[in-house]
């Protein structure tokens, strides 16, 4: 059988592929451009892609063996995965194995817009700390009695949820099917309405996936509810938010600050808006990149291609 691989991997991974598969490895120009994608999947049973790889009709089309599509990433709305099981082709996914990386960089972006890490790095990097420790000196904001709005509460809110509650934050939260009453009391966790979690919280977390439903739910209606000393974090996806909103609220001061991972469109450049804000923590769309996790997402990604291929249920396979 043949596996496309749209990017190297880790070398186990590949070398775990080449024992039982014709691999081709794309190696040039990343994202693999579309027409070459397409000329490439041509004759592949199995594909290996990432969350930029724009996987629509045109390149199942073009690939009448596919069977699988594994995706290194949680996400999958770079896939037409509805297209995909028309025509029985799996899609797998690596959730879970990511959920604490991603929690724990957001909860990173949290702490440093509310204590302006970012701001003082370059401070000091640029020879401009001139006033030593004095009362009104670089103030940031408490954590602590904090509320933290969480939307949508999947595997990476409630993880979230659990480290918030380490630095004693109150928590509401917004999400399509509302805990049972045993976990809200476990994660501490109140549930509210949509508006209401803008207006309430201190700071508002995004953890729902992109999808038509979410596509750039929040916006400038949603920013205006905040409140003027509150802060928006971003570790899901750039494309839930209106981007141009978010960018206005930001400079019209109608929110304090943002902690941004994820883009409307990656990468971003040094002059984009939001990289040129001091009130804003952007990190390159990392939320999963820690050493452990991404290698045990190239296992994952892997053992699924590997389970699917062989026609035996996948880890995780993406359920529609
Ligand atoms: C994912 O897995 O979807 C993440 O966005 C990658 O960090």
């Amino acid at each position: 059988m043949k596996v496309l691989l749209t990017r190297p991997l880790h070398a186990f991974a590949v070398k775990e592929l080449r024992k039982r598969y014709d691999v081709q490895l794309h190696t040039r120009k990343i994202p693999i451009p579309k027409k070459e994608l397409i000329s490439k999947i041509k004759d592949k049973d199995g594909l290996i892609c990432y969350p930029y790889d724009i996987v629509d009709k045109a390149v199942i089309d073009a690939a009448p063996r596919l069977r699988v599509i594994s995706t290194y990433s949680v996400g999958y709305d770079h896939i037409d995965v509805k297209y995909a099981a028309n025509k029985g082709i799996v899609v797998c996914y690596t959730p879970e194995i990511l959920t604490r990386a991603t929690a724990d960089l957001t909860m990173a972006l949290l702490l440093a817009v509310f204590r302006r890490i970012g701001e003082g790095e370059r401070l000091i990097r640029k020879g401009r700390w001139k006033v030593i420790f004095g009362p009104y000196e670089f103030l940031g904001t408490d954590l602590y009695g904090k509320t933290l709005g969480i939307f949508g509460m999947g595997r990476i809110g409630k993880a979230v949820a659990r480290r918030a509650r380490g630095f004693e934050m109150n928590i509401v939260y917004h999400t399509r099917t509302r805990l049972s009453g045993y976990e809200e009391k476990r994660l501490g966790a109140k549930y509210c309405g949509l508006n209401e979690l803008f207006r309430k919280s201190d700071v508002v977390s995004i953890h729902v996936p992109h999808t038509r439903a979410t596509n750039e739910i929040v916006n400038l209606k949603l920013f205006k509810k905040m409140k003027k000393t509150a802060f928006f974090i971003n570790t899901s996806r750039g494309k839930i938010i209106n981007e141009k909103d978010l960018v206005f609220a930001l400079q019209k001061k109608i929110i304090s600050g943002a902690g941004l991972d994820v883009f409307s469109s990656e990468p971003i450049s040094a002059n984009y808006p939001l990289s040129k804000m001091d009130n804003v923590v952007i990190m390159p769309h990392s939320g999963s990149s820690t050493v452990e996790t991404r290698s045990e997402m190239a296992e994952i990604c892997v053992k699924n291609l590997v389970l699917a291929l062989a026609g035996k249920r996948p880890i995780y396979q993406v359920n529609i």
